[in-house]
């Protein structure tokens, strides 16, 4: 553990989605961001405009080489591809930083069995950082599971419907081996299922996985088969969680959570929105019985949530329903040994979260049979996993190469000219800013 009164100095690593770690560290009372990594220049320009603005420096890198080898870095936030974290994340930590990884945790089974052991050889912190569990009204639902007052859970849900079709070309370029156009229907799981597993800390013991049927004229004509994905988990108590997600149609998204216990539910409003001025009513109902059974009384508000009552900790990142502050926050405490470092999310919980969706696709192409998911805490578990590579990135998979949907009718490549005109709409939309 570093010291407690020491600033970290961090990196991160991905411009795009990593901005919002990047503003987070600008304003951190206990870091300072000290440098920023992404081949895409435009992102480092904003980057050191911003840094200019603030009237500090923030060393600007477009090669992972040169970035890790920053003079005193303390930690690095991986914001880089989905599906490349495992390989850079133990680069980091072989290095001797701490890593703050996005989503998702691993790709492969055989990743996530080679990122939890560098992780205990290497002692450094791993978080996770899975947003999604700290939402106004997740986060609120978190904190109330563990106080005891809800008692056991028995069924959740989780919900996760975004419809990313009008902004594919932002989300990929173009690029036809772009990670988010091999997406199978359970992969992108953790923001649905997460946050229930962070809430209960249950484990999961063995899930069953569907993919919907094709939206017509939907993301396929955009490149990629973009189907939702279901995962109905049972946990190491017996409880079922069913978690959904992906690009039905909605406007605004919808982000839900419903938990049963021994003593009543915890729900969220379902229209409940990423985008606060959008989200229509209260966000959190609470039913608990009382002395008599089946009489209970509701609760319905609005959490402000939040570990941070007292203003501390106000740092004007309100994204994400209030939640992204708190990954970075929290896993900057869990290496100063400070108090709210024990909302962090550790290595063994972020891989419980990513490997339900990666054995759900499994479940999926043999035909929705249950699948046993490894305690991969457990050493003797993690043999059977070692060298387990199918995923749907070939350079990876080799001759394990997963198709990305189950449906015949979705593998036929599009062509060339789809992901021309989609990198045409892009290009326009980059000239425009
Ligand atoms: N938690 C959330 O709410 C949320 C939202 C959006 C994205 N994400 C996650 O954030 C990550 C990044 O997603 P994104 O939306 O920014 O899109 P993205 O994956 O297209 O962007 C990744 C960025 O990293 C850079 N990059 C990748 N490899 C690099 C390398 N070797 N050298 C230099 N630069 C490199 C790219 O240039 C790009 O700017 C993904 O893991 C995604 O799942 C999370």
């Amino acid at each position: 553990m570093e010291a407690k009164n020491k600033r970290l100095k961090i990196g991160v690593f991905g411009g795009a989605r990593g901005y919002t770690m990047i503003q987070v560290l600008f304003s951190h009372d206990k870091a300072d961001l000290v440098a920023v990594c992404d081949k895409y220049e435009p992102l480092l320009d904003k980057v050191k405009e911003k840094a200019k603005e603030l009237g500090t420096e923030v060393a600007c890198y477009n090669n992972f080489e040169d970035f890790l080898n920053h003079p005193e870095l303390d930690a690095v936030v991986l914001a880089n591809y989905a599906t490349e974290h495992v390989p850079f994340a133990i680069r980091c930590m072989k290095a001797g930083k701490h890593v703050l990884s996005e989503v998702l945790p691993c790709e492969t089974m055989a990743e996530a069995v080679e990122l939890i052991e560098a992780v205990e050889e290497t002692g450094m912190v791993y978080a996770y950082a899975e947003n999604y569990c700290y939402m106004q009204h997740s986060f609120e639902m978190w904190q109330r599971y563990q106080s005891g007052e809800m008692g056991e859970a028995h069924y959740g849900e989780g919900e996760y419907i975004h419809d990313c079709s009008s902004i594919w070309p932002r989300c990929t370029y173009g690029d036809r081996n772009h990670w988010r156009n091999r997406l199978y229907a359970t992969f992108y799981c953790t923001h649905s299922l997460g946050p229930l597993i962070a809430m209960t800390g249950l484990r999961p013991k063995s899930v069953v996985g569907f993919e919907t049927n094709p939206i017509k004229g939907g993301l396929l004509a955009k490149g990629t088969a973009g189907l939702a994905g279901i995962e109905m988990v049972t946990m190491e108590n017996g409880a079922v969680f069913k978690s959904i997600h992906g690009g039905l149609k909605r406007e605004p998204g919808s982000i839900n959570y419903q938990l049963y216990c021994d003593k009543g539910v915890m729900e969220s409003g379902r229209h409940f929105s990423r985008h606060p001025e959008r989200s229509v009513g209260n966000c959190l109902y609470v039913y608990k019985e009382g002395e008599e059974l089946c009489k209970g009384d509701w609760e319905k508000y609005d959490p402000d949530c939040q570990i941070a009552r007292d203003g501390r900790l106000k740092s004007g990142i309100e994204s994400h329903a209030g939640s992204d502050f708190y990954p970075t926050h929290c896993f900057i405490e869990k290496i100063l040994g400070g108090e709210d470092g024990k909302w962090s999310i550790d290595v063994y919980q972020a891989v419980d979260m990513g490997i339900c969706g990666i054995l759900a696709w499994r479940s999926v192409l043999n035909g929705n049979t249950p699948m046993a998911v490894p305690n991969l805490r457990n050493q003797e578990e993690r043999d059977a996993w070692r060298n387990d590579r199918a995923c749907t990135t070939p350079e990876k998979a080799g001759d394990e190469l997963l198709p990305i949907s189950s449906h015949e009718e979705l593998l036929v490549d599009p062509g060339d000219e789809v992901y021309e005109e989609i990198r045409r709409l892009w290009l326009a939309g980059e000239k425009q800013k």
